[in-house]
């Protein structure tokens, strides 16, 4: 498949909130831009897949899934790093911006689902990501940005300019069907 410019994509959010900076750093075989609607079929979950369990919906599902995180306006923020000669996904990430009530009204980003193609690792595809979701955190005016890691990745993100705070916790529900009750 050739490469699909940004004009001819139904993005997730305006493409002009990516990072210059970082578009002029990533590699010239490579385009960052905001998800899209078809990039179900760009392998946009195989990649995620490098990262933890993930099961395929189906097109249909995905693309729904799609609009009712754009229905949430200034809010989920996913962004794909694409291999232009194939036109497929390599890296993915995202950052949620949550409207806090705390610090006069402030807001927090957080980064989540941070994964890059297996072939493509140690090409700092990963650093430009987080760069690019940090940028759009402190865009929307979020006076912190978070992420959860695993001990192995803490080296990963410092080079990402972030540092070790606190801890995380969960609890995992006991019913893990995921179909909502509300
Ligand atoms: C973690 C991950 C996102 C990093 O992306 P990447 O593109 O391979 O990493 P980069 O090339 O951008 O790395 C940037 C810097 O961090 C270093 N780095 C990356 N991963 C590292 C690790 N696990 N330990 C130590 N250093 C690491 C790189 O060596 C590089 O350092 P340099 O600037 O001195 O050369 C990627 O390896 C990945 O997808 N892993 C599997 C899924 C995952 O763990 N996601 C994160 C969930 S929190």
């Amino acid at each position: 498949m050739s490469f699909t410019p940004d004009s001819a994509l139904d993005l997730l959010f305006p493409a002009e909130l990516i990072s210059l900076e970082v578009k002029k750093a990533l590699h010239s075989d490579l385009h960052i831009r905001p998800l899209a609607s078809t990039d179900y079929r760009r392998g946009h979950l195989p990649v995620l897949s490098v990262l933890t369990v993930v099961s395929d919906p189906g097109e249909a599902a995905w693309v729904q899934q799609f609009h009712a995180q754009r229905a949430c306006p200034r809010t989920y923020y996913s962004i794909v790093v694409i291999d232009k000669a194939s036109d497929r996904i390599v890296g993915v990430g995202t950052v949620l911006i949550e409207r806090k009530f705390l610090r006069g009204l402030g807001s927090v980003g957080h980064i989540e689902d941070i994964a890059v193609d297996k072939q493509q690792q140690g090409k700092k595809i990963g650093l430009r990501i987080i760069h690019a979701l940090t940028y759009i955190s402190e865009l929307n005016g979020c006076y912190k940005t978070i992420l959860n890691c695993s001990n192995d990745n803490i080296p990963f993100y410092e080079k990402c300019g972030y540092e070790k705070k606190e801890n995380e916790m969960a609890k995992y529900a006991p019913d893990r069907s995921h179909t909502p009750k509300l």
